[in-house]
């Protein structure tokens, strides 16, 4: 494995950092106003490691989207993940996300938020892969149902407490395992307690029925499913959100 690039705060400054820190356009007044607020976390350095990158090859990273730049970060001698907002994000700040996954948090699901400010959000640092990157080499039936009971539950507990999370339909880049085999529901910006809840159905959709890399390789792992019957087993837990749907659900999706 490649050494990981430690940065320090003071050197975040040079490029090809200060293009990271304020992705994708950086101001000299935009840095200094960033690198004031990465030291006030307590950030000391950046860690630039991970599947994902930056201007070609030069900057591996954990993750790039609209919103952020997700990357690890050194405080207090831990090594955490921290979300930089996007310099051209369609979001004024990063605490929207973070009241989300604070209550998301308040039912053990999601990576632990820390602390966030307008351009940062830090939280728990998940060592591992996307689901479907997971699921290419982790074919064991047992261990991947494991997995995925573990995600319905989670999402059953976002669905008990009105957090829908808003992008569980279309997941691919939302759901992480672990090195323990645990799994992670990520990126909370969009979520809401005000919508109505949708993240059993949504995920259930994107794992079990859509056209996805990871249905595909799940059809290939438990072989076709009824799609006529996952339609009502979902309808059934859609009229009314219970346990018991839940469970008929389970049974449908795991067994
Ligand atoms: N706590 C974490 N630990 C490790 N990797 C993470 C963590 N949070 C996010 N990532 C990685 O960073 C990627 C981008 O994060 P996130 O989805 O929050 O950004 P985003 O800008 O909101 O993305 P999008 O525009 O796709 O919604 C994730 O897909 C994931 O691979
Ligand atoms: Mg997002």
């Amino acid at each position: 494995m490649k050494k990981p690039l430690i940065v320090p705060v003071d050197q975040l400054i040079q490029e090809p950092y200060a293009s990271v820190l304020c992705f994708p356009n950086p101001s000299e007044a935009e840095l200094e106003s960033r690198l004031h607020e990465l030291r006030n976390h307590g950030i000391t350095a950046l860690e630039f490691s991970g599947t994902a990158s930056l201007f070609g090859v030069a900057v591996p990273i954990l993750g790039k989207g609209f919103v952020g730049i997700v990357v690890i970060a050194h405080v207090n001698g831990e090594r955490v993940a921290v979300k930089i907002r996007r310099v051209d994000a369609d979001r004024a700040d990063l605490l929207h996300e973070a009241c989300m996954l604070s209550k998301a948090n308040s039912v053990n699901v999601a990576p632990r938020l820390m602390t966030a400010s307008q351009n940062f959000l830090l939280m728990q640092l998940i060592d591992g892969d996307l689901l479907p990157n997971w699921l290419k080499t982790n074919r064991d039936a047992a261990a991947v149902k494991q997995v995925l009971g573990e995600v319905l539950e989670q999402c059953f507990r976002l669905d008990q407490v009105g957090l829908d999370h808003g992008e569980l339909s279309k997941a691919p880049k939302h759901l992480l395992v672990d090195k323990t085999e645990k799994p992670f529901i990520v990126d909370f910006e969009t979520a809401s307690v005000e919508r109505r809840v949708t993240n059993v159905t949504a995920v259930c959709q994107y794992l079990f029925a859509g056209n996805s890399t990871a249905s595909k390789i799940l059809t290939e792992i438990f072989g076709e499913r009824n799609r006529l019957d996952l339609i009502d087993a979902l309808k059934a837990y859609k009229k009314n959100r219970t346990r018991e749907h839940f469970e008929g659900l389970l049974v449908f999706c795991l067994s």
